[in-house]
């Protein structure tokens, strides 16, 4: 069994996206938000888009007060310009995400590449360490990306399981493996090197257990299908049954 307990980070852009639908004020993220921590989630995570397109300002303000009152840290992903930077360093944000932002895309599509950013992004992770946040690049796991966080400074670095999850639903089982192999290898060498190592993106009932199961992994942030699983079977079951297939992963690890 792995030294670390694993901690569950939940992300509710997507209320954001079905209230944004209507242009409302229902569903509310930030009940959402409260939901989760009720379900036990151990962290909120939030993007705030250059688009705004889910969560908006003054959401991700009643989040940080919601997860201060409630001693949970707030996670706020973001890209790496100055407008989010700024606004990071107003709201002081336990912890922070730093992601690859492109306006077309549908989600955050591949990670981060620190290693041919890293004067953009270095400056930036150690004004918002400085500040009080703890600072994660969003990364494939690949070691020169591995190299490039220690450099920039970061704390921690998630790595993007997409890709793995896609290959899961393509069935391409190979693929997986591979993609799997890759990300046990990155956690081995991130640990190695000091930093924390998260897991997340795409993150299902059916696929988390094989990344729960990565010793080195700490947290791992979890948005859509929980989300989307929530209009079955609620939101505090969906938590709760995901929080069971981690733990489960976990005790069964060799
Ligand atoms: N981690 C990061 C850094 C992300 O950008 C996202 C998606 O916003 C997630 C985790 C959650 O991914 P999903 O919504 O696919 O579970």
């Amino acid at each position: 069994m792995s030294d670390h307990p694993l901690r569950l980070g939940v992300n509710i852009d997507h209320i954001a996206t079905l209230r944004n639908a209507r242009g409302g004020t229902h569903p509310d993220p930030v009940a959402g938000a409260w939901a989760a921590i009720q379900a036990g989630a151990d962290g909120i995570t939030a993007h705030l888009r250059e688009d705004r397109r889910h969560i908006r300002d003054d959401d991700l303000e009643r989040l940080q007060t919601l997860c201060e009152s409630e001693n949970i840290p707030l996670n706020m992903e973001m890209a790496a310009t100055e407008e989010m930077r700024d606004i990071a360093l107003a709201l002081k944000p336990r912890a922070v995400c730093i992601v690859p932002e492109r306006r077309e895309e549908r989600t955050t599509e591949g990670g981060l590449d620190v290693a041919g950013g890293h004067n953009q992004i270095a400056p930036i992770v150690r004004a918002l360490s400085e500040n009080g946040s703890r600072v994660s690049l969003f990364i494939e796991a690949v070691e020169a990306q591995i190299t490039a966080a220690v450099h920039c400074g970061a704390a921690v670095v998630e790595f993007h399981t997409g890709a793995y999850a896609h290959a899961l639903d393509n069935g391409d089982v190979a693929k997986a493996a591979s993609i799997l192999e890759a990300l046990k290898t990155g956690a081995k060498s991130a640990d190695s090197q000091g930093l924390e190592v998260h897991f997340g993106h795409g993150l299902t009932f059916d696929n988390v257990g094989d990344v729960a199961a990565i010793p080195e992994a700490v947290e791992l942030n979890i948005g859509h299908f929980v989300i989307g699983e929530a209009v079955f079977m609620g939101l505090e079951a969906a938590i709760k049954e995901m929080r069971q297939h981690m733990d489960a992963a976990r005790q069964t690890q060799g």
